[in-house]
C-alpha cells in the first residue's frame, strides 16, 4: 500500500532529508541555463542536489520541469521526485474568465469543465499541483482578491470549490491530464479590515464557522489534496501558526490526510506579526501547528533540523509533514514515472488546443450578467445600426486575460472591439476616449490607477454624436484587481467617469459594458444608463463572448455571486445580514439601523441578474407546513418564461430560520438549479431541504438545528422572491 512505501521510505531519510521535502522554493531563473550569481539561485541548485528540497513553485514547461527533476531523481541520495506548483487560476495559456466572473455562471458543471481544461495545458507543461481554488469569502470589494474567489456566499462557495476541485483533480490524480488543488487560504484571508491586503482579520466564531470555513470543508469533502494557509491573523494568530485551525479543525475534525503548505515567505512573516521572535522560533510554530510545507521563507531549510536535534521538536512531527508531501506525489503517480508529465509532443498538442478555446467562451458567455437593458436597448441590430464603440479598455488585448494569467502569452486575448468587428454587417467606429492600459508587464508592480488625460475626449464626443448606440467598454484594467490591489474608491478609475457623463450629454443611447474584477459602485451609470452589462475579465475568448451577448446571439443568464453596493461607504454589504434590533423605521424617527444619506438596500443584490427574456414565479409549495426535525421538506415552484425569446433561469431557493440560540441571518442560500425554459412555457422545479441545509454551527462550532418557525424564498435574485412558511418540531 501507498501506506507502506511512505513508512519504508521515512526509514531511509535522514532529518535533513525530510526537512528537505518540506522545503518549497521559487525558481526564478532559466532553470535550463547557469543559476545566475544574484539572488540564492546557487545555493538552491546546491540544495537540490543534497536533497533538500521537496517542491519547486514557477517552474514550468517541459524542458524546464525536466531538467530540474533530473536533479532531484538522478543526483540525490534517495531520488525521491519533486512536486511541481503553480497558479493555475483560471486557466493556463488559455484563459477563462477570471474565477469571480465564472462564479456568476453558477454552472457548476462548465465551471467543472474549465477547470478540467486549466489541469490538462498545466499538466502537459509538467505541473502537478495548483494552488487554487482559492475559496475564501469576501464581503468586501475593496479587497483586489475577490476576483480570484466565488464571491460571498458559503454555500455557492462551497459547490463552486468542488467544482473546481474535481475539475483539476478528475477521478485519479496519476492521470497525466489531472493536477493536484490547493483550498486557499486557510483561512479568513477574505476578512482584512477595511479591505487593505494583508491586513487584521478580527471575527467572531460564528462568521469563522458559518460563513469562513464550509468551502474548505466542501474542499476537504471532495478531496482536495492540499490547503494553503494564509497571510493573515485571525484573533491575534497569523494563521500559518494557528493549532486550532491546522490542527484542530482541518487535520482533526475533518480528518484530512493531505498537507499544508504556508504562503509565499507566512512562515517568516510571523516575525513581523509580532507572533514569533526570530526564524527559529517561526518555524518552530508553524511546525507544530500543522504546516507541512515551507514556501520560501526559507525557515524550514534554515531552522528545522536544528531545533530536532536540540530537543525543542519531535521529529514525529516532520514525518508526519512528510508522509503527507509523499502521499501526494505517490498518488501523482511521481515514484512510478517522475518524468510521466513532460512529453514535449503532448505539451506542443495540448496547450492551446481548439477544444479549449470553444470551452472557455461558452464559459466566458455563461460568465456576463445582464445589468439593465431599458426599452430592450439591447440586443444590438445586427444590420443598420451606427455603433461608436468607445473606451480603451474596448481595443485592450491584455486586460480581459485577468489577473493571474502568468503562463498566458501577452496581448492574447480576443479584444471586444475584434469581438464587434466580427459582426460585419454593422458600421462600427471605434474611439478610445481615454486611457486606462497598464500592460502585463505590472503584474508585480505597484498599479498607477490611470491618468487626468481628457485630452482625447472630443474625438470620442464627435464619434458618439452620430452614432445611433454607443457602446462604452469602462472600467477596471485586468491588473487593478487581484493580489495586492485593494482600493478604497469603488468607482470607475480615472476619468472614465467624466467620459461617461460627456458622451450620455451628446448621446444618452448608451450600453455600458463594464469590465472589473470586483463589485463597483456606479450608482450613476445605474441612473442615466439604460443598458448595462457585466463583463468582467473573461479571458483570451472575451471579445467574442461579449459581442455575441450584445448582437443577441447569446441570452445571458449569469447571476451577481456579490453585491455592488451603492458607494464605498456601505461595504462590507451582503445579502445575508443580521436584522438587527431596530430594522425598521417605526415611529418616523432616527432611531433605527440606517444611514442619513443612502438606503440600505445594495445597487445590484447578490444572486441578480436579468435575461432577454422575463420569468414569473409562482405556485411555491410545501409538502406539509410542520415538519420533524430528521424529515425532509420538498420544495416546488413554477416559473413561466413570460416573454417572447427562450432563455435560462438561475432558480435560487433560500431560507430563514426566525429565532435562533445564534441569531440567524435574513436569508440563507441553500439551492440552486439551473433551468432553461422555451418563451411561453412554464416549468416546475423540485427543491429538497434536510439537515444539512437546516441547521448552523453555534460557537462552540457544534453543527445544530433547532425546532422553530421558519421561511423559504424562491426567486430569480436575493431580493425578490415568492415565500412560504413551515415549523420544525
Ligand atoms: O498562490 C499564491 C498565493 O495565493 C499568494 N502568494 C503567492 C502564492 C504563490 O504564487
Amino acid at each position: 500500500t501507498i501506506k507502506q512505501k511512505i513508512d519504508s521510505l521515512i526509514k531511509l531519510m535522514t532529518i535533513e532529508e525530510k526537512v528537505g521535502q518540506m522545503n518549497q522554493y521559487n525558481g526564478f531563473w532559466d532553470v535550463t541555463g547557469p543559476a545566475p550569481k544574484e539572488g540564492n539561485a546557487e545555493k538552491k541548485y546546491e540544495h537540490l542536489r543534497k536533497g533538500w528540497v521537496g517542491s519547486m513553485l514557477n517552474v514550468r514547461g517541459v524542458k524546464n520541469v525536466l531538467a530540474v527533476q533530473k536533479i532531484a531523481v538522478e543526483e540525490t541520495r534517495l531520488g525521491i521526485p519533486l512536486i511541481f506548483g503553480f497558479d493555475v487560476i483560471h486557466g493556463y495559456k488559455t484563459l477563462s474568465p477570471i474565477p469571480l466572473a465564472e462564479a456568476a455562471s453558477w454552472d457548476l458543471e462548465a465551471i467543472k469543465k474549465s477547470a478540467s481544461i486549466a489541469a490538462a495545458e498545466a499538466s502537459a507543461s509538467g505541473i502537478n499541483w495548483t494552488f487554487g481554488p482559492m475559496v475564501d469569502i469576501s464581503r468586501d470589494a475593496r479587497w483586489g482578491r475577490v476576483m480570484e474567489g466565488a464571491g460571498e456566499d458559503p454555500f455557492l462557495g462551497s459547490k463552486i470549490a468542488e467544482a473546481r476541485i474535481t475539475g483539476f483533480q478528475g477521478n485519479d490524480l496519476s492521470q497525466v491530464n489531472t493536477i493536484a488543488a490547493c483550498a486557499k487560504h486557510f483561512a479568513g484571508y477574505g476578512f482584512s479590515e477595511s479591505g487593505r491586503e494583508y491586513n487584521t482579520v478580527d471575527i467572531g466564531m460564528s462568521t469563522l464557522h458559518n460563513i469562513v470555513l464550509p468551502p474548505f470543508k466542501a474542499a476537504v469533502d471532495s478531496g482536495v489534496r492540499t490547503l494553503m494557509n494564509s497571510f493573515n491573523e485571525i484573533n491575534g494568530v497569523p494563521v500559518t501558526g494557528s493549532s486550532y485551525l491546522q490542527r484542530d479543525i482541518l487535520k482533526g475534525k475533518w480528518n484530512f490526510d493531505g498537507f499544508v503548505i504556508s504562503d509565499w515567505a507566512s512562515i517568516g512573516e510571523m516575525i513581523s506579526w509580532g507572533h514569533a521572535k526570530d526564524k527559529r522560533e517561526a518555524a518552530k510554530i508553524a511546525v507544530t501547528a500543522g504546516s507541512d510545507m515551507d514556501m520560501e521563507s526559507n525557515t524550514y531549510i534554515e531552522e528545522l533540523a536544528q531545533l530536532v536535534k536540540d530537543g525543542f521538536i519531535d521529529e514525529k512531527l516532520l514525518d508526519d509533514a512528510v508522509s503527507r508531501i509523499l502521499r501526494v506525489k505517490f498518488e501523482l503517480g511521481l515514484f512510478e514515472d517522475p518524468y510521466k508529465y513532460c512529453v514535449e509532443t503532448r505539451e506542443k498538442e495540448t496547450i492551446g488546443n481548439p477544444k479549449h478555446h470553444e470551452a472557455v467562451l461558452d464559459m466566458a458567455k455563461k460568465s456576463i450578467v445582464l445589468l439593465k437593458n431599458e426599452n430592450n436597448l439591447l440586443p444590438l441590430k445586427k444590420e443598420g445600426q451606427n455603433i461608436a464603440l468607445i473606451g480603451a479598455l474596448a481595443a485592450d488585448k491584455n486586460s480581459p486575460l485577468g489577473s493571474w494569467c502568468i503562463a498566458s502569452d501577452d496581448n492574447t486575448a480576443v479584444s471586444v472591439l475584434e469581438g464587434m468587428q466580427a459582426y460585419e454587417n454593422n458600421s462600427l467606429v471605434y474611439n478610445k476616449g481615454t486611457d486606462v492600459s497598464l500592460g502585463k508587464t505590472t503584474f508585480v508592480k505597484e498599479v498607477k490607477i490611470n491618468t487626468s488625460d481628457k485630452s482625447e475626449f472630443n474625438d470620442a464626443i464627435q464619434a458618439a454624436k452620430k452614432a445611433d448606440v454607443v457602446v462604452m467598454v469602462l472600467g477596471e484594467h485586468g491588473f487593478q484587481s487581484g493580489e495586492g490591489r485593494s482600493r478604497t474608491n469603488l468607482q470607475l478609475p480615472g476619468v472614465q467617469q467624466e467620459l461617461l457623463e460627456a458622451i450620455h450629454e451628446v448621446n444618452p443611447n448608451i450600453v455600458l459594458v463594464l469590465n472589473n474584477g470586483r463589485p463597483l459602485a456606479i450608482t450613476w451609470a445605474d441612473e442615466h444608463i439604460p443598458a448595462i452589462v457585466e463583463a468582467w475579465q473573461l479571458g483570451t475568448q472575451t471579445g467574442h463572448a461579449v459581442a455575441q451577448v450584445l448582437y443577441g446571439d447569446y441570452n445571458p443568464s449569469g447571476k451577481l455571486p456579490m453585491t455592488f453596493p451603492r458607494n464605498v461607504g456601505q461595504v462590507p454589504i451582503y445579502y445575508n445580514y443580521k436584522n438587527t434590533g431596530r430594522p425598521v423605521d417605526k415611529d418616523n424617527n432616527v432611531f433605527w439601523s440606517h444611514y442619513i444619506d443612502v438606503n440600505n438596500t445594495p445597487l445590484y443584490p447578490f444572486g441578480y441578474g436579468l435575461s432577454y427574456t422575463r420569468f414569473e414565479y409562482s405556485s411555491l409549495k410545501l409538502n406539509g407546513s410542520s415538519f420533524s426535525l430528521g424529515e425532509e421538506i420538498s420544495v416546488s415552484v413554477d416559473i413561466k418564461n413570460i416573454g417572447k425569446r427562450d432563455g435560462k433561469e438561475v432558480v435560487q431557493l433560500y431560507i430563514r430560520d426566525l429565532f435562533g440560540s445564534i441569531t440567524r441571518p435574513v436569508k440563507e442560500l441553500k439551492g440552486f438549479e439551473l433551468v432553461n425554459i422555451k418563451a411561453g412555457e412554464t416549468k416546475t422545479i423540485q427543491f429538497t431541504l434536510n439537515k444539512e441545509t437546516l441547521g448552523f454551527y453555534n460557537n462552540e462550532s457544534e453543527y445544530v438545528i433547532e425546532p422553530g418557525d421558519f421561511k423559504v424564498f424562491v426567486g430569480g435574485s436575493s431580493a425578490e422572491t415568492v415565500e412560504a412558511d413551515f415549523e420544525l418540531k
